[in-house]
């Protein structure tokens, strides 16, 4: 579905008309494109006392191949990326005037344990902010406030949430702020999270919390060779892998579906008989399986685990879902029980199904789609609401009974995705949907499936139990 008053103030005329009328003007999000760097432009690193994840920290600036700058607060860099081989200089106040230089912000808070220790943050942030470019991107590194030996370093890593979510409101033009809690003893494991918030992958990932658990493998590299996978390769993380996304027909389960094709998986794609045209023409063009069940039906879940048995599966995405909006006051009971049952039941049912017959393969990823409406509720979708808060629950009760076959389980929360479902919305209240957040626009199916790819990465097996909003920062449920 089109964004028109997007497009509108990004022609040079709607830009005059909306700059001399004071309108908003959303940025046209960088989005990922395989002909297109994923990294590129300057990245200014700073700190505060004490940093522990600077090494992680520039074995990602190593890997990803950017140039650094050290700010002030991070005097550590500099020795420090030179050990590393790196290109490196000083974030100079020169710099700071010139606009739109730095493509990312990273700032390693771990270290701070008291309150009255917070104050470099503001000295880096107000020195660089201004000099960001369109669409950079701001993270935050920390430690999980709730594995802090004391309360005043508790209180400090909470306090961080704060800042990051504030970072994401003031800093607009399409930049998003993410702030990433990396467990003592996981700081070899956050690789492919800090990739994925640095990239265009996570346009719509903004004002996000995101923990990073400890006793899970470290580079994907070291989760490969454990597995049948004989060489890391991060263009195609994915490969090796058989995944199975409901839902993929249409709208963001054809997405989800392309992108973990694109990542190299073997994707089976399940949508109802009715879908089966559509469900065949997507899987076609990612030499994928098309799967035709109706996953409401007590069998579906039996069924589908049988079509699965002989080559078990490593990523399951439980993508299909429905709407059936009426407030409860006039919904019937078979409207309550069709939408908890097909995007709650099944989820259920099917993972009860592919566990229980270990088809769903030790080490695996379950990524499951709630929404912001299960976060904050929803007048007339009491029915939704309540599946999709049924979802992160699901998501954390189990998340602690996987741990030991070592399968992550997550869910991502749409905000507003402009797809047919958010097409359906009257008028006024999908405008209202699509400028409430800090980004001013609706989402791209791609934007929910990219998030899914990096929850479904080898690399993201210390991220489990979590569910990550892709709603551009949206007011609602914030
Ligand atoms: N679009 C948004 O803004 C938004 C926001 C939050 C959450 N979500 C969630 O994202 C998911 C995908 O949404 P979408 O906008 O792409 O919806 P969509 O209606 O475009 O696609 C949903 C797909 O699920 C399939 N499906 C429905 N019932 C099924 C069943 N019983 N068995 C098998 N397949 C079935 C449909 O045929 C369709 O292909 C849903 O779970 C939805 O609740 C969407």
């Amino acid at each position: 579905m089109n964004d028109s008053y997007l497009k509108f103030v990004n022609s040079p005329f709607g830009a005059r008309l909306a700059r001399s009328l004071g309108l908003p003007k959303p940025e046209v999000l960088r989005r990922y494109r395989a002909d297109r760097p994923e990294f590129d432009g300057l990245v200014a690193i700073g700190a505060g006392r004490e940093p522990r994840l600077l090494d992680a920290l520039a074995n990602l600036v190593a890997s990803i191949g950017v140039t650094s700058v050290a700010h002030e607060s991070a005097g550590l860099w500099v020795p420090l990326a030179h050990r590393h081989g790196l290109m490196t200089g000083r974030f100079e106040s020169a710099e700071a005037g010139a606009q739109g230089k730095l493509a990312a912000l990273l700032f390693d808070a771990s270290g701070i344990e008291d309150s009255s220790h917070l104050a470099p943050l503001h000295g880096f942030f107000h020195d660089t902010l201004r000099s960001l470019g369109k669409c950079a991107r701001i993270v935050v590194l920390g430690r999980p406030p709730e594995t802090c030996e004391s309360p005043r370093q508790w209180t400090a890593q909470r306090a961080l949430e704060g800042l990051t979510r504030s970072l994401g409101k003031e800093a607009r033009r399409g930049i998003t702020a993410n702030l990433v809690y990396v467990a003592q003893g996981a700081e070899g494991s956050a690789e492919a999270t800090l990739r994925f918030l640095l990239s265009p992958r996570s346009a719509y990932v903004s004002g996000q919390v995101v923990r990073i658990d400890a006793g899970a493998p470290g580079r994907p590299a070291d989760a490969a060779s454990a597995s049948t996978v004989p060489a890391f390769d991060w263009s195609q993380p994915l490969a090796g892998r058989r995944a199975v996304v409901t839902g993929a027909a249409r709208g963001i389960g054809a997405s989800i579906a392309s992108v973990l094709a694109a990542e190299g998986a073997h994707v089976i794609g399940i949508d109802i008989p009715s879908a089966r045209d559509a469900l065949d023409a997507t899987l076609r063009q990612l030499n994928g399986t098309a799967l035709a069940f109706d996953i409401a039906a007590p069998e579906a879940a039996a069924q589908i685990a049988a079509a699965l048995d002989e080559q078990g599966v490593d990523i399951v995405v439980h993508n299909a879902g429905i709407t059936k909006d009426k407030t409860i006051a006039k919904m019937t009971e078979a409207t309550w029980q069709s939408v908890i049952d097909i995007n709650l039941g099944a989820q259920e049912r099917i993972d009860d199904a592919l566990l229980a017959a270990g088809i769903l393969r030790d080490g695996g990823r379950i990524v499951g789609v709630s929404s912001i409406s299960g976060i904050a509720g929803n007048s007339g979708q009491t029915n939704y609401a309540t599946s999709k808060a049924g979802v992160i629950g699901r998501v954390q009760s189990m998340a602690p009974r996987l741990r030991a076959r070592g399968i992550t389980i997550n869910a991502v929360a749409p905000g507003f995705i402009e797809t047919q479902m958010t097409a359906k919305i009257p008028w006024t209240i999908r405008e209202a949907g699509r400028r409430m957040n800090s980004l001013s626009q609706g989402g791209q199916p791609v934007d929910v499936a990219q998030t899914i790819a990096w929850l479904a990465h080898p690399g993201s097996a210390g991220v489990t139990g979590q569910i990550v909003r892709v709603c551009g920062q949206s007011l609602i449920g914030a």
